[in-house]
């Protein structure tokens, strides 16, 4: 059967492609000389190749195409199982069979190549859509975080008093009873105490300062006898009943200026100079006396109401006037408590509380939402 050889093979040469069929394979005259065993076999290649087809178009992913080729074209697969009965065929028989097996072989092995390739392809694509960034959607907005209102009303403090030639002076939050009290001329028992509800601490002569007077002692004993000009801010503690306008921790701002001839023109020049740098220019205060033991004489300061401009209104409870502070010049024996001598020195000290400036400021109505970490109090500043 040469000539059925070479027109059968050059037939399937020709149709390259993975549409093999029977009657490419033998031809029509081909089939005349094929025995039944040659025809079996053939017909089982063409089973086999249409089979792998269809289920190489259904493996989709890497793992189906690798269970795809031990079904099909492994050494246990389907295509090995046929060829082994190749053997039943005589040596004339062989060739030809032998040639349309191998070119099934092929075919389904390029076939094989080219799904590989596209599942990679198809994978790599994925990865791509799903880690891929677009450039062109719009940037989400910043939230940019706050300084609390407290701290910018210290830091524009800091600013007016040091344009003024005050340093910025640290001093304890724990205290002795020696320190808040007994040189401040409140010594033991002194009624003046009453003036501060205080936390003690179960250490006997501790607490938590009241005020930040104390530090006027520890200012002065660092310096004495140089003249000094500090500002002492910080944390106080009071054993308050806390409502919108008292809270049991604050922050208080204590001045003190010590030096010769400072007078009490010296301490209203300083503050009238702050309260128009802090609430604006053409501020009205007033000085009424006041006492207290660490200072004579002693006075409070008021401010025209920032809100309504001394008409009266919630917030100056319709008085026209803001309390602000309260200062005095510095008291003899304090000077002398210090490292001072009273008959060469003098000095004065205010103490402001801040929280309550950036209330006044800002017009909010209640000090307890400073520590309740309501950030919506931010964005009334
Ligand atoms: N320490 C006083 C208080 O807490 C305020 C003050 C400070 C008064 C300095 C006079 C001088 O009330």
């Amino acid at each position: 059967m040469p000539g059925c050889g070479a027109c059968a093979s050059g037939d399937a040469t020709a149709d390259s492609q993975i549409s093999f069929s029977l009657a490419t394979a033998g031809g029509k005259k081909g089939l005349i000389h094929m025995n039944i065993m040659q025809q079996d076999i053939l017909q089982q290649l063409e089973q086999l190749q249409q089979d792998a087809q269809t289920a190489l178009i259904l493996a989709t992913t890497t793992e189906s195409v690798r269970d795809w080729y031990s079904e099909y074209l492994s050494r246990k697969g389907r295509l090995t199982a046929i060829l082994r009965n190749l053997g039943n065929l005589s040596a004339e028989e062989r060739p030809l069979i032998g040639k349309v097996a191998n070119e099934v072989k092929s075919a389904l092995e390029q076939a094989l190549q080219e799904r590989q390739a596209a599942i990679a392809q198809a994978e790599l694509d994925a990865i791509r859509s799903a880690e891929s960034v677009d450039i062109t959607l719009p940037g989400r907005p910043q939230n940019l975080g706050k300084l609390h209102i407290t701290t910018r009303a210290l830091r524009d403090i800091y600013a007016i008093f040091t344009a003024m030639g005050f340093q910025i002076y640290d001093s304890p939050e724990v205290e002795t009873d020696e320190y808040n009290f007994q040189l401040l001329n409140m010594p033991e028992g002194h009624p003046a105490r009453d003036m501060w509800d205080t936390f003690y601490t179960t250490t006997p002569g501790l607490l938590l300062r009241t005020h930040t007077s104390p530090g006027q002692i520890h200012a002065m004993r660092e310096y004495a006898p140089e003249p000094i000009r500090v500002i002492l801010p910080g944390k106080c503690y009071r054993y308050e009943a806390v409502d919108a306008s008292h809270e049991s921790m604050f922050y208080q701002v204590e001045g003190l200026a010590v030096g010769k001839h400072i007078t009490f023109s010296d301490l209203k020049g300083v503050l009238i100079n702050f309260a128009n740098q802090m609430y604006g220019e053409g501020r009205k205060a007033r000085f009424r006396k006041s006492y207290f033991p660490f200072t004579e004489p002693s006075v409070e300061m008021d401010i025209d109401c920032v809100l309504c401009g001394g008409k009266g209104c919630p917030v100056c409870k319709y008085t026209g006037w803001l309390e602000m502070l309260g200062a005095g010049m510095v008291n003899p024996h304090v000077l002398q408590n210090g490292g001072y001598d009273p008959a060469e020195f003098s000095g004065f000290a205010f103490g402001l509380g801040p929280d309550r400036i950036a209330l006044q400021k800002y017009g909010i109505d209640d000090i307890r939402y400073f520590f309740t970490n309501d950030a919506r109090l931010l964005d009334r500043v």
